[in-house]
């Protein structure tokens, strides 16, 4: 089962398709479920940008990245990678010990660097050198400079950000892994949460690209009058360990027509 982040590697195929699907133009970007920003990371930045995750301390490690990330490298330059530390912080985290946003958001980066495929949960035993994480920091920082950082649920923050010429890419947790969101202050990702967002999504003013795992569920929830549903597979990185090869298939659904930058591709090729 996927950990935290552990479908990154697939998913950094999957971010070229998501890009492909954006409009031509993207004045304003909203990323819904921001995670580790694999599409926000990855995109062009465009004039006006949110960075979102209803995990505070997903949100709060980018604020620091944001605000402080030398204040962030000082707290990470001695840590120690060992299972005692780790479970230590773990607790810490989880029990909301007091502590200053910049301090917590160094443990919350220590847990997911020093955990089984960034799961959060147990003690991967692997070397990870923190300083070699230090430029990315740096240019996260860079990157983040004219970013709005949220800590909304995605109802709220789509209804407040909702205009005409604003995208909203939605990267929910996948429909049958909602269990794994459960350090969210509320109950993980439930089934009424994938009819939330569809009833959301399907009444706004903007456009919104969202990717999920393809199941009938979902293909059902989506099934609408002008929304687009295009299927694409990515390796699947967790089976690819004992596997190689395997696919996992995903939707790419949006309320626009997603072939735009193809189409526009295909026109300004020479011959
Ligand atoms: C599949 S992950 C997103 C992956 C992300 N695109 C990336 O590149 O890492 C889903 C994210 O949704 C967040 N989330 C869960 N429930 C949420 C909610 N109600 N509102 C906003 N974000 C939520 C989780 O904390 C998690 O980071």
């Amino acid at each position: 089962m996927n950990g935290y982040f552990s479908w990154v590697g697939g998913k950094k195929a999957l971010r070229e398709e998501v890009v492909r699907r954006f409009p031509l133009e993207v004045p304003r970007y909203i990323e819904v479920f921001g995670g580790a920003g694999w599409v926000f990371f990855h995109k062009d930045p465009s004039p006006f940008e949110v960075y979102n995750d209803y995990n505070r301390h997903l949100s709060n490690l980018f604020h620091c990245v944001q605000e402080e990330p030398e204040a962030l490298i000082a707290q990470l330059r001695y840590a120690i990678n060992a299972r005692s530390g780790f479970e230590w912080i773990c607790s810490a985290l989880d029990q909301e010990l007091p502590a200053a946003p910049v301090k917590r958001a160094a443990w919350f980066y220590q847990r997911l660097r020093f955990s089984y495929a960034a799961g959060l949960r147990s003690y991967a035993c692997q070397p990870h050198d923190l300083w070699t994480d230090f430029p990315l920091i740096r240019n996260a920082n860079r990157r983040l400079k004219d970013t709005i950082v949220e800590n909304q649920d995605f109802e709220r923050l789509i209804r407040h950000y909702d205009q005409p010429d604003s995208l909203f890419y939605c990267d929910p947790p996948y429909h049958g892994t909602e269990d794994y969101y459960q350090n969210l202050g509320k109950e993980g990702f439930p089934e009424g949460d994938h009819i939330r967002l569809r009833d959301t999504l399907l009444t706004i003013q903007g456009k919104f690209l969202l990717s999920y795992n393809d199941d009938t569920f979902v293909r059902q929830l989506y099934a609408a009058p002008g929304i687009q549903i295009e299927p694409v597979t990515r390796l699947n990185n967790l089976r690819q360990r004992y596997e190689t090869g395997s696919q996992f298939p995903e939707l790419l659904i949006a309320n626009y027509d997603m072939t735009q930058r193809r189409k526009a591709g295909e026109q300004l090729a020479l011959f």
